[in-house]
């Protein structure tokens, strides 16, 4: 059993604890916000209170002369802030390219018309209230229902040019005409707004180095990209610090205007200036899922067998910046399809920059499209899952490419049988238990796999020690864990010897923490720089006068365990590489990796996706209206996994915020001025730990060596794709009432 038990010592795969818990728990850990300057000065932000329009006046007067104030900025007298631009270079991303204060145009609710600059939070929260504005003033554009405009069909948007008609193979219309059966319907999805606990937050400071900032961000090399473009400064110039990030789910990933104008402020002040948005800022300025409407028509036979399928599909924008929210990500691959068609459109609306949000793009077109299975189940009378069997494609039909490694089939299997799916009683209605009526639903869902380039350096000290350094960040996913047991893992000693280092620009370039690819983005730079270090103590081992290895060539000689031994004799004999680095004098050893991009460059010969699906039980008691999510099973096909305990509460927690998106959040404009009305944590429902039910999930562990040499894909935001449509299908069962605009609302099961 030698295999098994090496299996079982390395740190790969093994239920590790996080190495920060104790730092977060003892409230040592510095978040953004925590971290205190010699004269600090706060900034607090003037926001528009109209969506759209003109400013015309801004009386500053009264709110300059009170207490503590050091200045009302505005756009007479911010400086120069560059607008900054795509750049094909280094791809990086901004999701609102005006400058703060760029012009008098008001474009959506909040828009920052100043900022006040004070000695105390307080005095400059103070001030800020203080400032007059007059507007011209405009009725904005909120409307809910979508119509596209009249865009081309190539269209630049945040991520590059993307084509309205995304994916085509057939003839999708004629198909569905001749489909002995039909399907067409369209699906809602609403704005939502992400709401991690920690408020976006900078610290920005200027001295002959340059700008310094401590910002909440996912990308702290993208981040100083966009910020040395806006100050006109070199990169090296712009130095960028994220310790702890309390969460991101996607709108912390690229840079906001109040990054700007904090750095701005600081400029103009000559002191550090810390500026921490307010939760009803979260809702207006930093981003949102926006809102989806999308048409899918399906053909299919009477056996099930599915002979077109169409994706038209329309989101929300911002009037002057283009994410883009693509719902039709997974459609082409999703299922075997001879005839499909895929398009989208846009609507502009005066509402502020739209954002990755969680499983963007997928996680909307993914409730769209398994809610359309789940239809076309229920019209066949076919088992949802064997609807889904019978359409298993053998490859990527969209790119005509094989997958890397897809095991749908097997998540199917083992989620129904954990699930107990074969005593479903498909009648609506008609499951009881204890009083309650029972629904039950499933979905399939997918995501994304690749990596970002990286790079990293691990060191070995000459007191047994290592460190590895990676300018990536943590947003509470797991990612210093993930790097110490990769380090562990070809440095042989224990995670609490091993010294991580995240969240700083002078660290080697890492990868955002998106797309759920950090941890398959950083797998070959720690696995490079760990074995370049290890070269190079093996070449002292070589070579140091008075080392017992001292004579052999560097080929007789291996590194395990933390040491150096000769091939034939077994590490048992080795010699730690502390001892050999004291007997060197030698107090540290450093080794650089890289690893190359592989998301979104094109030539690869394999599609690259993680799978999954999950199983749901609702509870419905129609005599109080009352529906509660019940249990849910969820399995995942996401290669490797490297710690399971995280993998699995990564998997939970987005079960949760599904629930969330089925059931509760969405973000709602008033017609009149435009603001978002329920911009508070009481107005805006998310899940509680009262709503969040027993979530039992599987991996499926097929390690995907395409991705990387330990076969880890990503494993955070499929866990969301998928369950709003699983949710959606369990309310049905049980009340008969097929909701097709998310979220759930009670009035519509009140028959
Ligand atoms: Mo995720 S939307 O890539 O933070």
């Amino acid at each position: 059993m030698s295999a098994t038990q090496e299996v079982s010592t390395t740190p790969i795969g093994r239920r590790t604890p996080r190495v920060d818990g104790p730092v977060k728990v003892s409230g040592m850990a510095q978040y953004t916000s925590d971290f205190h300057f010699e004269e600090l000065l706060y900034a607090v932000p003037v926001g528009a209170t109209i969506a759209k329009g003109r400013l015309l006046k801004l009386e500053t007067a009264e709110a300059e002369k009170m207490p503590g104030v050091r200045a009302i900025l505005h756009r007479e007298n911010i400086g120069e802030i560059i607008h900054s631009v795509p750049d094909p270079e280094t791809f990086a991303i901004c999701e609102e390219r005006r400058p703060p204060f760029e012009d008098d145009i008001i474009r959506y609710y909040g828009q920052y018309i100043a900022a006040a600059v004070a000695d105390t939070f307080e005095n400059a929260k103070a001030a800020a209230d203080a400032v007059r504005a007059t507007y011209e003033t405009e009725k904005p554009n909120v409307e809910t229902h979508l119509e596209a405009d009249d865009d081309p069909d190539l269209i630049p948007t945040t991520f590059g040019e993307k084509h309205r008609l995304q994916s085509e193979r057939g003839d999708a219309e004629a198909a569905f005409e001749s489909a002995p059966v039909k399907l067409d319907e369209t699906y809602i999805t609403p704005t939502e707004a992400h709401n991690p606990l920690e408020l976006h937050a900078t610290t920005a400071m200027w001295d002959d180095s340059g700008l310094t900032l401590y910002d909440s961000t996912q990308g702290v090399v993208n981040l100083r990209l966009i910020l040395a473009e806006m100050f006109a400064l070199p990169k090296e110039k712009v130095r960028v610090i994220s310790k702890f990030v309390g969460s991101g789910f996607g709108n912390k990933l690229f840079p906001w205007p109040h990054t700007a104008l904090a750095a701005a402020a600081a400029r103009q002040m000559g002191r550090p200036v810390k500026l921490v948005l307010s939760r009803k800022m979260m809702f207006q300025t930093v981003g949102h899922r926006p809102r989806t409407q999308q048409r899918v028509r399906v053909g299919a036979t009477l056996d099930g067998k599915l002979v077109s399928l169409q994706h038209d599909y329309i989101y929300q924008r911002s009037i002057l910046d283009g994410h883009h929210e693509d719902c039709g990500e997974t459609t082409p691959f999703q299922y075997s399809v001879p005839n499909l068609r895929v398009t989208f459109g846009r609507a502009k609306r005066n509402i502020g920059a739209s954002a990755d949000m969680r499983g963007p793009g997928a996680v909307p077109g993914l409730y769209a499209i398994e809610s359309a299975m789940n239809e076309l189940a229920d019209r066949l009378k076919i088992d949802p899952v064997g609807l889904r069997v019978i359409n298993e494609p053998k490859i990527d039909e969209g790119l005509g490419l094989p997958f890397s490694s897809r095991h749908m089939l097997e998540c199917l299997e083992l989620g129904a049988e954990k699930f107990g799916w074969s005593k479903r009683n498909p009648g609506i209605g008609s499951m009881k238990r204890d009083g309650l009526i029972l629904g039950w639903g499933m979905a399939g869902c997918s995501w994304i796999a690749g990596r970002f380039g990286a790079e990293a350096n691990v060191e070995l000290r000459d007191d047994g020690t290592a460190s590895v350094a990676c300018a990536t960040q943590d947003i509470g996913t797991g990612t210093y864990t993930i790097l110490a047991q990769l380090t562990a893992e070809k440095i042989g000693v224990p995670l609490d010897k091993i010294e991580v280092k995240l969240g700083d620009t002078l660290l080697p370039e890492g990868p955002l923490s998106g797309g759920s690819l950090a941890t398959s983005s950083v797998v070959p730079a720690v696995f490079g720089a760990a074995d370049n270090a290890i070269a190079s103590l093996i070449t002292i081992a070589a070579n140091t006068p008075g080392s017992p290895f001292k004579g052999y060539r560097e080929d007789e000689l291996k590194f395990a365990n933390g040491k150096v031994f000769l091939k034939g004799d077994g590490v048992k004999s080795g010699v730690a590489f502390s001892d050999l680095l004291q007997l060197a004098d030698c107090r540290v050893i450093k080794g650089s990796g890289k690893g190359d991009q592989t998301f979104g460059v094109e030539g690869s010969k394999f599609s690259t996706h993680s799978f999954g699906c999950h199983f749901v039980e609702v509870t419905w008691q129609p005599e109080i209206a009352r529906l509660r999510v019940a249990r849910v099973v969820s399995v995942m096909d996401a290669g490797r996994i490297l710690n399971p305990l995280a993998g699995r509460n990564q998997i939970e927690g987005a079960v949760v915020m599904g629930i969330g998106m089925a059931l509760f959040e969405h973000t709602t404009y008033d017609p009149q001025n435009g603001a978002p009305i329920n911009s508070s944590l009481a107005d805006y429902v998310v899940t509680v730990n009262a709503d969040a039910p027993p979530i039992d999930v599987h991996f499926v562990e097929y390690p995907d060596t395409e991705i990387n040499e330990v076969g880890a894909r990503g494993i955070g935001e499929i866990g969301l794709a998928g369950i709003a449509a699983a949710i959606t299908a369990a309310v049905h069962h049980a009340t008969g009432v097929r909701v097709r605009e998310l979220p759930v609302k009670i009035e519509d099961l009140l028959g």
